[in-house]
């Protein structure tokens, strides 16, 4: 029975990336588009300049009819598409608003543009808007046409048939710089988000902790400067991380720990860490959760994954730093043989644990994971990121994730790239009294604590297995790791959470 569960495990592990390959996008240099499918930006109160309005000319004031008409607002994030203007074929307008300033107005555009003409079935030429102060504009529209175009499609199906959407021509007036941008950074961060998002995706009958390493270990296949190592159940007991050990041990599927390891930079240099939670489905154990919403618990890995994606993104566009994923992969389940509320569990730190709830697990991998990376690899900054808490939602809605660091410079690093990556956060409190209400009386700390507020005792509890010499902080994406509704370049679904986060991170550590 055992021996036919493996197999068969193993046969679908097989079919695995049943994701559609990314949408072709290419370069050419600025011009007028003679004709065929185009996609043109449109500024507030339908405003067409430069390249638009040279189109609406050849199509004899068409397409601004057409937008007085349907009275389009050039919205940022709005889009109208016309059939038949002139030479154009089919034209998609995107509203920039008051204009694209930022990256991430960039990233939007495309990914307006990407989902805007996701049925069209010739070559697509596209007018990139004009935002001076942002270099390599048509690298990063490209990246963010690729990223709105994810689609993990129906598990285990092929892509759907038919003809596929036609490619991308993004004009730019440097077309060569913008491809040699795009071909470096680009398509880095796309991998790595779309790897994070493949991961987060994917069932947790088929995703279990030595499946997702095994995934890793494939992704990184043939990627230069990395390295892979996967601790199993065997050698994550001997080096004595209890916390991840007992966390995992009422699944049948054992734990695992996972390390990518990237040299881009000096010899001896001592890398960032980034540690994430890898519950490859979090029921509660035996504190059960509720059935309404425990689906979401497939996504309960998704810092693991995205610390992995990350990396990727790194390796691939050759940073010129060091860098490490670690994973930190269990199922938690309930079971004859799982941990119990009451239980006491000693971490690798030799830190005691009195479990007052099996479902606050992600601190519990966490505390195991960051005291391995550190004694392992000694960071020059060390980040955990988890979906550790539903309270941080509570907090901060979906708009931010719950950002927690006693060192305000690192804090503002965070916050700054933040903003530039488009992957917020805000930082809250970690007050001394939430680490007072998980004092125990039988262990070191219980791993929960009542009256204090959520977010902060989950990141006061890890905070625990920093070293003093280590900095550090903690991430917690629990209210951004799945997106519900969809959004320009983050359709419905996993959302691949910190990779861009962390790659802009890494940008401040690069040699120059
Ligand atoms: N994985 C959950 C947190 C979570 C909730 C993630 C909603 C994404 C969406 C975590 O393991 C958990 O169960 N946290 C508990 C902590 C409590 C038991 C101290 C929570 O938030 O209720
Ligand atoms: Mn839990
Ligand atoms: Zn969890």
């Amino acid at each position: 029975m055992k021996h036919w569960m493996t197999t068969a495990v193993a046969a679908l592990a097989l079919a695995m990336p049943a994701i559609a390959e990314a949408r072709p996008v290419e370069f050419e240099r600025a011009a007028r588009p003679a004709g065929g499918a185009v996609v043109l930006p449109v500024g507030k109160d339908g405003a067409l300049s430069g390249l638009s309005q040279d189109a609406d000319k050849a199509a004899k004031g068409a397409i601004a009819a057409a937008i007085a008409t349907a009275g389009f607002k050039g919205e940022a994030g709005k889009s109208l598409a016309l059939y038949g203007a002139g030479p154009y074929s089919a034209v998609l307008l995107v509203g920039t608003g008051e204009g694209a300033k930022s990256a991430q107005d960039l990233k939007t555009y495309g990914g307006v543009t990407a989902q805007g003409t996701s049925g069209w079935k010739t070559p697509v030429i596209v007018v990139v808007p004009d935002a001076a102060d942002v270099a390599q504009d048509a690298s990063v529209a490209a990246m963010g046409a690729q990223l709105g175009a994810y689609n993990f499609g129906k598990w285990g199906k092929p892509a759907e048939a038919g003809e596929p959407a036609g490619g991308l021509t993004f004009l730019a007036k440097d077309a060569a710089a913008a491809k040699r941008t795009f071909d470096r950074d680009g398509a880095a961060v796309v991998a790595g988000v779309s790897l994070a998002r493949d991961l987060t995706s994917t069932p947790s009958n088929i995703k279990s902790p030595d499946w997702m390493a095994q995934q890793v270990v494939a992704a990184f296949e043939g990627v230069p400067n990395v390295t892979v190592t996967v601790m199993d159940e065997a050698a994550i007991e001997a080096a004595g991380m209890g916390a991840l050990y007992g966390t995992g041990q009422g699944s049948a599927r054992p734990p695992r720990l996972v390390a990518v390891e990237y040299k881009g930079g000096k010899a001896g240099e001592a890398p960032i860490a980034f540690v994430g939670k890898g519950i490859t489905f979090d029921t509660g154990g035996i504190s059960i959760k509720p059935g309404p919403n425990m689906w979401r618990m497939r996504m309960d890995m998704a810092g693991a994954a995205s610390s992995a994606g990350a990396v990727l993104t790194l390796a691939k566009r050759g940073a010129k730093l060091n860098a490490v994923a670690v994973l930190a992969l269990a199922e938690n389940m309930p079971d004859g043989n799982a941990i119990r509320p009451g239980d006491v569990l000693t971490s690798m730190s030799g830190k005691t644990i009195e479990i007052m709830s099996t479902d606050a697990e992600g601190r519990l991998v966490l505390a195991d994971g960051l005291w391995w990376a550190q004694e392992t690899y000694k960071p020059q900054l060390a980040v955990t990121i988890a979906t550790l808490t539903g309270a941080v939602g509570g907090a901060l809605g979906p708009d931010y994730a719950g950002l927690f660091t006693k060192d305000d410079a690192l804090a503002e690093r965070f916050l700054k790239a933040g903003e530039a990556s488009g992957e917020m956060l805000w930082r809250l409190p970690i007050h001394k009294n939430s680490l007072a209400a998980m004092k125990s009386d039988v262990a070191d700390i219980k791993n929960g604590g009542e009256g204090a507020p959520g977010a902060s005792v989950g990141a006061l509890f890890v905070m625990e297995w920093a070293k003093p010499e280590t900095p550090f902080v903690h991430l917690d994406i629990a209210s951004m790791a799945w997106e519900n509704s969809g959004n320009a370049t983050t359709p419905k679904g996993a959302v691949g959470y910190g990779v861009q986060l962390f790659d802009e991170i890494a940008r401040g550590y690069e040699a120059k």
